[in-house]
């Protein structure tokens, strides 16, 4: 793998503050500094040292994607491109998988990572970890559908959601709000809306826990968490 991505993915930084790094002489592998980015290292026997501290390899890999609209959320597919096709190889080899399902159409903030124990904590109904979307809506949403939203709707199959918040951003013809919700159930967003006689024509999700959908990421792009992403992420849905 290559040492910048290896590093990055490490949480020693950015790809570029890991350039940086490089470039100041401060990594070393089996004692001689490199400052090749492109430089491929062998997990499994070189020694890799920054600023003289060795480097624990780490079997944890925690990427943030902002899903486009034309793959689904899934590791593998007979007929569709999933999300797993739009990694590199590097990252590809930690076998992530993504964190919780978005409908092949909704864009954005999607999790992907091997670690299965924060995976199952997140995804916990009894954490209650929160999920704010961003959707155009057709048709004026009011203040009316706020109160409905936070006290819970009726979907289709009967189930009464839990209470979600809503803010609109623009009420006309066609809406713009965004929606917070702490539980993830079928098409839940969309069904929302259809439970108060609207329907959402786009939706993307900006925010998942703490976890900000990077806005520098263009649709199917991705990058490594940051160590505050990741203990925010950890405190967010703790193990007890
Ligand atoms: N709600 C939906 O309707 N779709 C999604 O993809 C996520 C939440």
């Amino acid at each position: 793998m290559r040492i910048d991505k290896l590093l990055a993915n490490m949480n020693y930084g950015s790809r570029k503050e890991v350039k940086k790094l490089l470039k100041k002489g401060l990594i070393t592998v089996n004692g001689t500094p490199i400052k090749d980015a492109k430089k491929h290292v062998n997990t499994d026997s070189d020694l890799i040292a920054v600023a003289g501290d060795e480097v624990k390899y780490i079997e944890h890999i925690y990427l943030m994607m902002n899903k486009p609209g034309d793959v689904i959320s899934a590791t593998e597919d007979v007929s569709h491109r999933t999300v797993l096709d739009l990694l590199e190889e590097d990252e590809a080899a930690f076998s992530p998988f993504p964190v919780g399902r978005l409908d092949k159409d909704t864009e954005g903030l999607l999790l992907l990572t091997n670690d299965g124990q924060l995976t199952h904590r997140l995804l916990s109904p009894n954490k209650h970890v929160p999920k704010t979307y961003f959707a155009i809506v057709k048709g004026r949403v009011t203040a009316t559908d706020q109160q409905m939203f936070s006290q819970g709707v009726t979907l289709d199959d009967g189930y009464v959601t839990k209470p979600a918040e809503l803010t609109i951003l623009v009420s006309n013809e066609r809406s713009e709000i965004e929606l917070t919700i702490t539980e993830g159930k079928y098409h839940q967003v969309k069904r929302m809306f259809e439970a108060v006689d609207k329907q959402v024509v786009y939706l993307k999700r900006i925010k998942m826990g703490s976890l900000c959908l990077d806005e520098n990421l263009s649709l199917g792009e991705y990058r490594a968490l940051n160590i505050e992403e990741l203990e925010a992420l950890e405190m967010d849905s703790p193990s007890h």
